[in-house]
């Protein structure tokens, strides 16, 4: 099952469009991702780079602006249109367009693949994941996303608000045009933000993928790669420290970061600040009880007939949650304390502007990694 391509066919949808008004920036973004993830764009010239999931090709368009030999793997219709659309405008003629899934794809190895944005929530990621392994030569480089719980716990909210307010709306297009309302005028907060309000609602309220059970996050990205692969790059942020001697090549990456995620990872949780200290927080203990609050949430979501029981049990946990904080980081507290009141307050006469904090927090919701496929000497 592939929740995100199922649920984008259904209603006829790629909502993953980007502001490229400015293309210039559009591509100073990208820059600056790959610069995270290791990979200057001269990396890129003359390179055989695949994109797979391409969407409706925006970031494919910079791929191709650098100058590599680009080919990419799309199966959903919608979104294969839109990219034959925007190379035409782009003048952009020289590439291969598979209209297919990663895993019906037979072709040749690349120097980089490329696959942002759906492989920590589809069901069959390993068999995806080796699928893309495959598919990268020697000393290629492999980049995939990842999410965590933690840096969509806020999001959570946000949908849970959502649900909560569209529950009697029957019509999905009705549904999208009031959560729109709601919600656009926070994403402003949202330094950076590049997408559509219509889009975001589509992709981070609505779709299902956001609910499935066994997320992708950096740390099981980082184990399930063999001892062919290495560490290159994150980003979004790029949090891991790197002390060792360029002299000790048998230094092991995988293993420091995934020490050091565990302690780290609870910076997911509010975008756009700097590292926080954790010394006086019980990050596993947060972990536990922003898990808790998902299957809670889940659980509402999934009910036909809403029960307020499952609302007064987050309320309770986020009540906890709040008190563990409330010292040692107050802007999540602040947002705790609104996201109850917001639970609280009857849907109809909800006005999210009344909670600047709850509108103004976002979460690292999606995390970069680059590998690189061992050289042998
Ligand atoms: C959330 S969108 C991300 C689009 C784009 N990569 C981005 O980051 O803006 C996920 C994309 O992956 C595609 N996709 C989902 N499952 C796939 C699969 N098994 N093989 C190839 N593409 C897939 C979807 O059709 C969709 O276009």
């Amino acid at each position: 099952m592939n929740r995100i391509l199922d649920f984008y066919r259904e209603h006829g949808i790629s909502p993953v469009h980007q502001d490229i008004s400015d293309f210039s920036h559009h591509c100073a973004r990208r820059e600056k991702l790959y610069r995270q993830l290791g990979m200057p764009t001269v990396l890129f010239r003359k390179a055989d780079v695949l994109e797979v999931g391409t969407g409706g090709g925006y970031n494919a368009a910079t791929l191709a602006q650098w100058g590599c030999n680009l080919s990419m793997v799309e199966p959903n219709e919608t979104a294969q249109n839109e990219i034959m659309e925007l190379f035409r405008e782009r003048k952009i003629e020289e590439y291969v367009l598979c209209k297919e899934t990663i895993e019906r794809h037979n072709g040749k190895a690349y120097d980089i693949v490329i696959a942002e944005g759906f492989l920590p929530t589809i069901e069959n990621r390993i068999e995806v994941l080796d699928k893309l392994k495959s598919l990268v030569k020697e000393s290629g480089v492999l980049v995939i996303t990842c999410q965590d719980e933690m840096g969509m716990f806020v999001e959570r909210m946000k949908r849970l608000a959502g649900h909560m307010a569209v529950q009697k709306i029957p019509l999905y297009q009705d549904k999208v045009a009031k959560l729109v309302k709601m919600f656009e005028p926070q994403l402003k907060f949202c330094h950076g933000m590049s997408r559509p309000a219509e889009d975001w609602v589509q992709d981070q309220l609505l779709c299902e993928d956001f609910n499935c059970e066994d997320v992708l996050n950096l740390e099981k990205a980082i184990r399930s790669m063999d001892d062919k692969w290495d560490v290159l790059g994150c980003s979004s942020p790029c949090f891991f420290s790197d002390y060792s001697w360029y002299k000790d090549v048998g230094y092991d990456y995988k293993k420091s970061y995934c020490e050091q995620y565990v302690r780290k990872s609870y910076n997911l949780i509010i975008a756009g600040r700097e590292e926080i200290d954790t010394s006086n927080i019980d990050v596993s203990a947060v972990r536990k009880s922003v898990e808790k609050i998902r299957e809670l949430e889940i659980a509402y979501e999934n009910l036909k007939h809403k029960e307020e029981k499952y609302i007064h049990e987050i309320i309770c946990e986020l009540q906890k949650l709040y008190e563990r904080l409330k010292v040692d980081d107050k802007e999540l507290a602040a947002f705790l304390r609104e996201t109850m009141e917001v639970l609280t307050c009857e849907p109809d006469r909800l006005d999210l502007n009344e909670y600047p904090n709850f509108c103004k927090c976002f979460g690292r919701s999606q995390q970069y990694i680059s590998f690189v496929k061992k050289r042998n000497y």
